[in-house]
């Protein structure tokens, strides 16, 4: 019990590390909230200091998602230690301890942690993900796409219940953290790929 209480608290320790706003804030200088939407993920790190920096902080916020996932498979005494860790990772993408408690969409913190543990589902969600951005122009769009898709995906492809109930909690924890985008798409004032503004 200890362990997996230990694995839970690292899990949203490493979600708590705030990798957009690290990097915005010491390799460029600037407090990425105060651009673009206002987020700490890769797409606002994208969108406000362009790709390189972008790619960065996708990779090291899917790699938090990846790091809780193993630890809790390598370390915990049971099935449902490794989904709580990966809700735990999510958790502290989005409620870090660092910054307040305000923090990202869980959509590359949450790949990385549904990849360890179920990858075809993950990446038929990418494929959605990505057709519907490349369709729609909206990075947003793309990405509650993709989390509605996860648990259909998931009763197709993988059928294990506590499976299906994570993803079914992580899709809507996603759609959840979205309800400024899915304002701004409502509205038509949404961001677009390519278009800049802060
Ligand atoms: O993964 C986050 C993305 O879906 C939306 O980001 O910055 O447009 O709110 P943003």
């Amino acid at each position: 019990i200890a362990m997996n209480v230990l694995i839970i608290v690292s899990g949203y320790l490493i979600g708590s590390i705030p990798f957009g706003f690290l990097l915005a804030r010491f390799w460029k200088g600037i407090d990425i909230r105060k651009h673009g939407s206002g987020n700490i993920g890769a797409t606002n790190v994208w969108r406000t200091l362009g790709k390189g920096p972008g790619i960065v902080v996708l990779l090291l916020d899917a790699l938090k998602g990846v790091t809780a996932v193993m630890l809790a498979k390598q370390l915990g005494t049971n099935d449902l230690v490794v989904l709580g860790a990966a809700l735990a990772v999510m958790a502290g993408h989005s409620f870090p301890l660092w910054l307040g408690f305000k923090g990202g969409k869980i959509i590359a913190t949450g790949a990385g942690a549904v990849l360890a543990i179920t990858p075809v589902p993950l990446l038929l969600a990418l494929l959605v993900w990505a057709t519907t951005v490349a369709l729609s122009r909206y990075v947003s769009l793309g990405s509650i796409l993709a989390a509605i898709s996860l648990p259909i995906w998931v009763a197709l492809f993988d059928r294990q219940p506590s499976i299906l109930v994570f993803s079914l909690l992580a899709a809507g924890f996603a759609v959840w953290k979205h309800a400024s985008n899915i304002k701004r798409l409502l509205n038509g004032t949404e961001f677009r790929i390519g278009q800049k503004k802060s």
